[in-house]
């Protein structure tokens, strides 16, 4: 990660395919295209490789949240269960849809804990929302079982998690609709980018209409569409899918130059007695885009990770401090600080965010420092690293 790493003529080709006919734009201009599909090409092969039935790519992964959770119906009135460690676009989805997020807590996987899920559980409990964090797997067979037990929809935040598995099965393709985000700095860019992936005919019809103003896409003559929902323009261009497209022919490499990387780290940080690693339910569906470590207690990670920074150990994130993916420091979403009114259901019946109890969340969250696993690194960057993260992290395993 990230797939900007590792642009070439590749991508180069692609948009200039794109440019060379002036369309731009995804749908129609049939003469003119010179059969040229982008976006429906992305779709058609990612669909493929991560053996989904259908695939509806979009224009950002927080599009495709609200373009899943429409599609699922879950709207007003609605609670969702969610993590309290994700980017604030899943929140921010679920609050955008009129849906109350409900929160309940993470184990070391760094994603939702089966466990907690049914403490989260009240009558108005539509879905749960499972987000993979940092390219690797929730415990998603129990929170499929737990989902399928309690007749909630299960949907999957994997936007950080393309190419991830478990059990050789692809992430995203668990729950009734998967979402995958492909922004800038994610394995596969389109510069902005996302989509849904789901096997059931109805919700592609519908995500596919409500990402386009409601168009059923029947025919190539626009003006004559159908329109059986009222939708948005959540659409991609076809320069920024070109750029995808030539990407995702490349995943396969980059999965594996990332789970090298990170074998070897792993190996190598092993040595150090007493160093937790965040749990990982199938070590061979690693996408491997992070390496997270746990240290003993809160207030060692914090001083541990600025160490890492002062001792030139780029791209460690101490999540806890973090105001974009962790509860702890999103005043605005706490404080439902929304620019419109919101439904009221969100105000009347949503639990209280200023004093939830997410004692486990925060105990792991606290002490846990994720590092990015970087593409471009060369053997001896990987072998700098591994000394300077053992020269910094070793004491702290003397000192309790
Ligand atoms: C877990 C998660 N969900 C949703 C999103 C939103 O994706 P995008 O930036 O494409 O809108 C992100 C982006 O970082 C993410 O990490």
């Amino acid at each position: 990660m990230p797939g900007f790493e590792i642009f070439g003529d590749e991508e180069r080709k692609e948009v200039n395919e794109v440019l060379e006919t002036g369309v731009l734009f995804r749908y129609g201009f049939d003469q003119v295209r010179n059969n040229h599909w982008k976006a429906r090409t992305f779709e058609k092969e990612l669909a493929e490789k991560i053996g989904s039935g259908y695939c509806h790519l979009c224009s950002s992964g927080t599009a495709a949240l609200s373009i899943a959770l429409a599609a699922c119906g879950v709207g007003a009135g609605d609670e969702v269960i969610v993590p309290p460690f994700t980017f604030v676009a899943t929140i921010e989805g679920v609050m955008a849809a009129g849906a109350v997020p409900v929160f309940a807590d993470i184990d070391e996987t760094l994603c939702l804990d089966p466990e907690s899920l049914e403490k989260a559980l009240t009558p108005r409990t539509k879905a749960v929302l499972v987000v993979h964090m940092c390219g690797s797997m929730a415990l998603i067979d129990h929170i499929s079982d737990f989902c399928e037990k309690k007749g909630l929809i299960l949907m999957e935040d994997a936007c950080q998690a393309l190419g991830g598995s478990f059990h050789g099965k692809f992430l995203g393709t668990f729950g009734k609709v998967g979402c995958f985000s492909f922004d800038a700095v994610k394995t596969v860019t389109c510069g902005e980018g996302g989509c849904i992936v789901t096997d059931d005919p109805k919700i592609y019809e519908i995500a596919d209409a409500y990402a386009d103003h409601g168009h059923d896409h029947v025919g190539s003559d626009r003006g004559a569409e159908g329109h059986m929902i009222m939708g948005l323009n959540f659409r991609i261009s076809e320069l920024n899918a070109a750029v995808g497209l030539a990407q995702l022919r490349k995943l396969d490499r980059m999965l594996e130059i990332q789970r090298a990387h990170k074998t070897r780290l792993k190996e190598a940080l092993r040595q150090i007695p007493g160093l937790l690693f965040r749990k990982i339910p199938d070590e061979k569906g690693d996408s491997a885009t992070f390496l997270s470590f746990l240290l003993p207690k809160a207030s060692l990670a914090a001083k541990a990770s600025g160490e890492l920074s002062a001792a030139g150990v780029d791209g460690c994130f101490y999540w806890y401090d973090n105001n974009w993916h962790y509860i702890r420091q999103w005043d605005h979403i706490r404080g439902v600080k929304s620019a419109a009114p919101l439904p009221l259901t969100l105000f009347e019946t949503r639990p209280d965010y200023q004093n939830l109890n997410l004692a486990q969340s925060d105990g792991i969250m606290g002490r846990t420092i994720s590092m990015l696993i970087k593409l471009s690194w060369n053997s001896e960057e990987i072998a700098q690293r591994i000394d300077r993260m053992t020269a910094v992290l070793r004491p702290y395993f003397y000192r309790c």
